[in-house]
């Protein structure tokens, strides 16, 4: 299947992603990765007001769309079936999507905003396996890979508040988009993991 999943910084858009490709034998396409792996890649022949993803990204901005259009066309190219998780996070983006593919389903994982800084601000990755943890909610058990857990650039409280704000300023109006075209399908986001997992699972299977 063709999967869209959105929702705010911290939502749970990745953790659900694994789960999603793992059972459903799909591409996991993410913007934020991406551009996490090209971060000082060169952008400065594109018009765009700094040179590198990294000014972006560091400061909670959206990189420009240019740059990410670029790569989602690109992997969904090569893709059968994906969950893209990411993009579109404004409505330019929607539009270009709208250009590239098709879509079975398009989830959205509802979460308050306080959970979600309490969220990102309590997440560690591992950068060997690239797995997701919380200091609280999901801690590693293998204490060596609790040693070994890294904090992403983004996930300080001051970025977390202008991502948020972009969130709210950019994004939910493509959440509205979706809404309005009656394909959105909205999930409880503030349950645990595996409950999530249920719900989008089950939305999944009677979509596809
Ligand atoms: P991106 O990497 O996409 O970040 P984001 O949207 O801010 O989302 P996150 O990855 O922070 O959260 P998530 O929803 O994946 O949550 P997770 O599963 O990790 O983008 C980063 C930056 O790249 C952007 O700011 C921008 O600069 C740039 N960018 C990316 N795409 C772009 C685009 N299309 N256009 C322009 N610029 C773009 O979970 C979070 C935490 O919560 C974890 O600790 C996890 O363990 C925990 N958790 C998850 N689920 C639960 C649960 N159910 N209960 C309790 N805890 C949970
Ligand atoms: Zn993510």
């Amino acid at each position: 299947p063709r999967i869209l999943i959105l929702g705010a910084p911290g939502a749970g858009k990745g953790t659900q992603s694994a789960k999603i490709t793992e059972e459903f034998d799909v591409e996991h396409i993410t913007t934020g990765d991406a551009l996490r792996a090209n971060k000082d890649m060169d952008i400065s022949d594109m018009d765009t007001e700094y040179d590198t993803p990294r000014e972006y990204m560091d400061r909670g901005e959206l990189v420009p769309d240019e740059v990410v259009n670029a790569i989602v066309d690109e992997a969904l190219s090569q893709a059968d079936g994906f969950v893209l998780d990411g993009y579109p996070r404004n409505l330019e983006q929607a539009e270009e999507l709208e250009d590239m593919t098709d879509l079975d389903v398009v989830l959205y994982l509802d979460v308050s905003e306080d959970e979600l800084v309490h969220r990102l601000t309590g997440r560690r990755l591992d950068p060997e396996t690239d797995e997701i943890y919380h200091v609280e909610y999901n801690p590693p058990e293998d204490p060596e890979v609790e040693e070994r857990l890294v904090q992403r650039d983004d996930d300080t409280e001051e970025t977390v508040k202008e991502r948020l704000r972009v969130f709210r300023e950019n994004t939910e109006p493509v959440i509205e988009y979706y809404d309005e075209k009656g394909t959105l399908e909205r999930v409880e986001g503030e349950q645990s993991p595996d409950e999530v997992w249920e719900d989008v699972r089950a939305t999944i299977e009677d979509a596809a």
